[in-house]
């Protein structure tokens, strides 16, 4: 990469040699290679068996998060252990029509802003680093435009509502996930 160092590096999935890898992030970690450290896709017991049994707390704890997955017990979980939430999709890649949904878009025209807007900052002032990703200039913009305006308690609580407390993906614990994404890791 011809970096002196990099600022987060995470383990993409609970899978395999967890510990192996854990260790190797921690050594780079001690010889300054790296800033910080963290993990994603781990549900709280893989988080609470790793920091047991190794020592070292994850920064961040990368995970499905948008409107329809908000994962409310895994951020409080991660919380009380000093682990930062970072949501990714959080547009969950614009499934289940997120863009056109009724009170995101009735909440969009109510703050002047666009859909895309009201998730970011409806994360952002959840305490959730976002990583919303778009290969349109005028997106990346809008997507940072943010920080003007506040959505109000009782709008927060709107979007609570919508939370279906599941993956618009896959499990992370399904089997079937863990020998497709394993065989994926096998291919690379
Ligand atoms: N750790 C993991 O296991 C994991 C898994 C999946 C994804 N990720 C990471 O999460 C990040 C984002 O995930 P993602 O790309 O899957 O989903 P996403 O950010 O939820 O959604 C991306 C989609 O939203 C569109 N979009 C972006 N900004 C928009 C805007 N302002 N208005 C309308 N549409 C907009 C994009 O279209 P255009 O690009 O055409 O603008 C793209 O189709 C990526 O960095 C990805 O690597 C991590």
């Amino acid at each position: 990469m011809q970096l002196d160092y990099l600022d987060l590096y995470l383990i993409h999935q609970p899978y395999g040699d967890v510990f192996g890898s854990w260790r190797a992030l921690g050594e780079l970690l001690s010889e300054g290679r790296v800033r910080s450290i963290g993990v994603s896709n781990f549900e709280s017991d893989r988080v609470m068996d790793l920091m047991l049994n190794s020592g070292l707390v994850p920064a961040i704890n990368q995970v499905e998060t948008h409107p329809f997955q908000q994962q409310i017990e895994l951020q409080e979980f991660l919380k009380q252990n000093n682990i930062h939430t970072e949501s990714w999709a959080p547009f969950a890649a614009g499934r289940n029509n997120i863009f056109s949904n009724e009170l995101l878009l009735s909440l969009a025209k109510k703050y002047n802003k666009s859909v895309s807007q009201i998730i970011l900052r409806w994360l952002i002032q959840r305490n959730i680093v976002a990583i919303p990703k778009s290969i349109h200039r005028e997106r990346i913009v809008e997507n940072f435009a943010i920080f003007d305006f506040e959505i109000s308690n009782k709008d927060m609580s709107e979007i609570a509502s919508l939370d279906t407390r599941k993956s618009v993906f896959f499990d992370h614990r399904d089997p079937a996930s863990v020998k497709r994404i394993s065989e994926m890791k096998l291919n690379i």
